[in-house]
């Protein structure tokens, strides 16, 4: 069994950590101007400009059995789609909003596709829900909203009442999580702090947090409706996951509960390119090594990963995206099993230069990552051919050779021993390759 204790919370994330690997999908009317899912702020778009995103919204070509299927082809086990994001654009049928699709020339209920597709894969279903919402009128004007710079801000702010709008997202959330059966991830985003130099009008000084989301009315209303749904930390209430966000080091974030030392349920989400809505022109597509070591060294660290896709106006995975899907599904369908239901390899397996290592819950199958080649062997330190049963490479069940070494200092000193596998001189036609250690 793996030595390491996660931290028990409310939500069940037993499947979640043995899945490790889900899709963000972030859609919304941002997809029309295609060039990132904060351009209402960034480019302070007035709600007349940005209308006409609303009045063309028309994905005619969304399948989301389409999406799914490519979701499960991936190695993805489960999805989180934005039901609705900061613009405050609802990607379902709500009664308390006009601002919806099925309002639109789509006139659909996305939420309903996509839950029924990706149950149909046999995928676990989550919803994205944004604490921010740029387009309701009782969501008061802070640092980081379109309005902030209007000469007439403190007028239209004036009014605006942040009680309403928190009973608003109570009543969305209510229907998201009474609508569409069983949900198993609820995705909220996310709180920011107050600014030094706040305008004097600008109320919470500019910021938002766990008292304008009223997030523990929230979180109760969510809890009851779904109790073992996972909880992210967005709202600022710890709940189930910390979500580490574009970061490869998860040191920058605490991973385990400085009293207890216990794990906490981590998932890194991460971007193809630089933006999470659709950005035509975005050029900082990863490259298939990257996409690879993404999730391998997420999984080496205990943590989950879920990698995004931003579906284009009409409703497909652009070619770039489909593309970066392949390279996981290619890697996915040899080496899977150094993913699911691994975590970081016992303390006493010392990772080499050049390597990752996971390690199976159960402790029986320790996983070799050779992500750096040329290699002629490699040695792990902490691990003796005693402990080993058989060894193979992943790729293609081919035995892997292996010996006890003992490595000495030029001055002749004798080194720990060290257990050293050989390595093809060169990696095969596959991306990574996976070294299987099944220990006794
Ligand atoms: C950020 C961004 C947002 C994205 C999210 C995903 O908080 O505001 O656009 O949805 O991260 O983690």
């Amino acid at each position: 069994m793996s030595s390491y204790v996660r931290k028990k919370t409310p939500g069940d994330t037993e499947w979640f950590v043995h899945d490790r690997f889900g899709m963000f999908i972030h859609f919304g009317l941002y997809a029309l101007p295609a060039r990132h899912e904060w351009i209402k702020t960034r480019e302070f778009i007035s709600e007349e400009k940005y209308q006409k995103y609303f009045e063309h919204f028309n994905p005619d070509l969304l399948d989301a059995r389409e999406w799914a299927k490519k979701a499960k082809a991936a190695g993805m086990k489960y999805a989180v789609l934005t039901a609705k994001h900061h613009e405050g654009f609802c990607l379902f049928d709500s009664q308390y909003t006009d601002y919806k699709s099925t309002n639109t020339p789509c006139g659909r209920d996305l939420v309903r596709e996509y839950t029924d597709a990706f149950r149909a894969e046999g995928l676990k279903v989550g919803y994205y829900y944004s604490l921010i919402d740029w387009h309701h009128p009782d969501f008061t004007i802070d640092k980081i909203h379109p309005r902030r710079n209007d000469a007439d801000a403190e007028e239209q702010d004036r009014g605006r009442d942040m009680r309403k709008y928190a009973q608003y997202m109570r009543d969305q959330v209510t229907e998201l999580l009474t609508n569409y059966g069983k949900i198993d991830i609820l995705w909220t985003d996310f709180s920011y702090p107050a600014m030094e130099n706040a305008p004097a009008w600008m109320k919470c000084r500019g910021g938002k947090g766990k008292d304008e989301w009223e997030s523990e009315k929230l979180i109760a209303t969510i809890r009851a409706l779904q109790p073992d749904i996972i909880l992210n930390d967005r709202a600022q209430i710890p709940q189930d996951l910390v979500t580490p966000e574009q970061e490869r080091d998860p040191s920058n974030y605490t991973l385990r509960d400085e009293e207890t030392g216990e794990y906490y349920t981590w998932e890194s989400c991460q971007t193809f390119s630089g933006s999470w809505g659709y950005f035509r022109d975005e050029q900082t597509w990863k490259t298939p090594p990257m996409l690879i070591r993404l999730l391998v060294k997420t999984v080496a660290n205990g943590g989950n990963l879920i990698m995004n896709v931003g579906p284009t106006a009409r409703g497909f995975f652009d070619d770039r995206a489909n593309a970066a899907l392949d390279v996981y599904a290619d890697w996915m369908k040899y080496n899977s099993r150094s993913i699911y239901g691994c975590t970081m390899a016992e303390p006493e397996f010392k990772v080499p230069d050049g390597a990752y290592l996971t390690q199976s819950e159960d402790g029986k199958r320790l996983y070799i990552h050779l992500m750096d080649f040329p290699f002629h062997r490699i040695s792990i330190e902490g691990l003796s051919t005693d402990q080993i049963d058989y060894a193979q490479f992943l790729y293609d069940g081919s035995e892997a050779f292996y010996e006890t070494k003992t490595y000495t200092t030029a001055a002749g000193k004798a080194l720990p021993p060290k257990t050293t596998f050989q390595v093809p001189a060169m990696a095969f036609e596959k991306l990574n390759v996976v070294i299987e250690v099944l220990l006794k």
